[in-house]
């Protein structure tokens, strides 16, 4: 039977590092709060004007690619996971194609725009391509530049504290070993798309309105052609930022994390003992703590690093895995759970035989 398996694994995290502390000189914070909330002590931030997220996500690919022993010209299809792309469009995958120097036109590249989940949707559908024997060697990338795009004012304080920058990359391969991708488990629920989005600029003209029932006049003009993405309002408004409902997305995520994981576990036949290493999207500690509990696991079997990159979304499963696995805490036969909760909402888990 064929399954796909992680071949090669990097990670890139930029140099600037900014302390809980730093973030207080520039709005009403401290270093206890974010601690105690998020546990999150310090992230990284790109270097503006000569980073992007492709560039991070070039810089974890090509370790991926050397981990996994390949030519760079070996990569068949690329999946790019962000929810903070360089450009509206076009997407993120052509633009790293092209950043890595990979100049055959037979290979596809794809977008994911699913947030925190993105690494796990984008590990879900290279399994699948590789098991149907379409490609050999797909590179699967989750990479965030959230430092462009946040309120850092007191304003914002709410979310820009939680979110860093970084990118992390795994090359999947077919194997026939007993190892690989055991399971993998999505889900989705567009109720409450607008209780963690990032809303404009967009095509909705005000028209969400009918589904969130706000009344913030985003100064669109009432009729007629060519109406603009981004008006003087929004501007003005501090409209242009995404917005978060910290406790309602919490609520859901302890209760959505536990239950795909164990979705996962029942699909592959296993039972939550059988777990050695839980990377958990890097949302909250708070949450990774609870899900923890949740599942009976102990310290040593939960990895996290919040703490030093807080939340990077599509790009914290690969660098956490990345980072366990450089240490030793993942091994040859070790059974890996990976799980995201976010926007969406969208959530899902992969179960993984190293
Ligand atoms: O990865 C994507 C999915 N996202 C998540 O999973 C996030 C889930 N939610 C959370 O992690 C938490 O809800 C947050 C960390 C976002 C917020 O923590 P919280 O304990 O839910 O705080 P809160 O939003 O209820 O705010 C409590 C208070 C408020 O003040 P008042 O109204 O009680 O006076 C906020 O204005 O804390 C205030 N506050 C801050 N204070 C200092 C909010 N942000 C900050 C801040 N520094 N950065």
């Amino acid at each position: 039977m064929v399954r796909s398996k992680i071949a090669g694994i990097g990670k890139y995290l930029p140099c600037n590092v900014f302390t809980n502390n730093d973030l207080t000189k520039v709005m009403d914070t401290s270093d206890e709060w974010i601690r105690e909330r998020t546990g999150i002590e310090e992230r990284r931030y790109a270097t503006k004007h000569k980073e992007t997220t492709t560039t991070l996500g070039a810089k974890a690919s090509l370790q991926a690619i050397e981990r996994a022993g390949i030519a760079k010209e070996d990569v068949d299809f690329i999946i790019f996971a962000t929810l903070s792309p360089d450009y509206y469009f076009p997407g993120s995958g052509v633009l790293l194609q092209r950043e890595l120097g990979i100049t055959s036109t037979s290979i596809g590249a794809l977008d994911i725009r699913n947030q925190c989940s993105g690494f796990i949707y984008a590990l879900s559908v290279a399994d699948q391509f590789i098991k149907s024997g379409m490609y050999k060697n797909v590179l699967v990338v989750g990479a965030e530049m959230h430092s462009m795009g946040l309120d850092f004012s007191t304003k914002g304080r709410g979310v820009s504290v939680i979110f860093g920058d970084g990118a992390g990359a795994v090359i999947m391969q077919p194997t026939n070993e007993d190892k690989g991708v055991l399971s993998t488990k999505l889900h989705s629920d567009g109720t409450y798309a607008e209780k963690l989005a990032f809303i404009n600029p967009g095509s909705h003209g005000g028209y969400h309105k009918k589904y969130t029932n706000d009344d913030i006049d985003y100064g669109f003009p009432k009729d007629g052609l060519g109406e603009i993405f981004i008006t003087p309002k929004m501007l003005e408004d501090d409209l242009v930022y995404p917005q978060m409902e910290g406790q309602f997305v919490f609520k859901l995520a302890v209760q959505k994390f536990p239950e795909v994981i164990q979705e996962t576990l029942e699909d592959a036949n296993l039972t939550k003992g059988d777990i050695d290493l839980l990377v958990p999207h890097q949302a909250n500690l708070r949450i990774a703590s609870f899900v923890q509990k949740k599942l009976g696991l102990e310290d040593h079997q939960v990895f996290n690093n919040i703490q030093k990159y807080g939340n990077t979304t599509a790009a914290s499963i690969p660098i956490a895995l990345c980072e366990a696995w450089e240490q030793g805490h993942v091994k040859e036969g070790n059974l890996v759970s990976l799980a995201a909760f976010g926007s969406g909402f969208t959530w899902g888990a992969a179960l993984i035989r190293w």
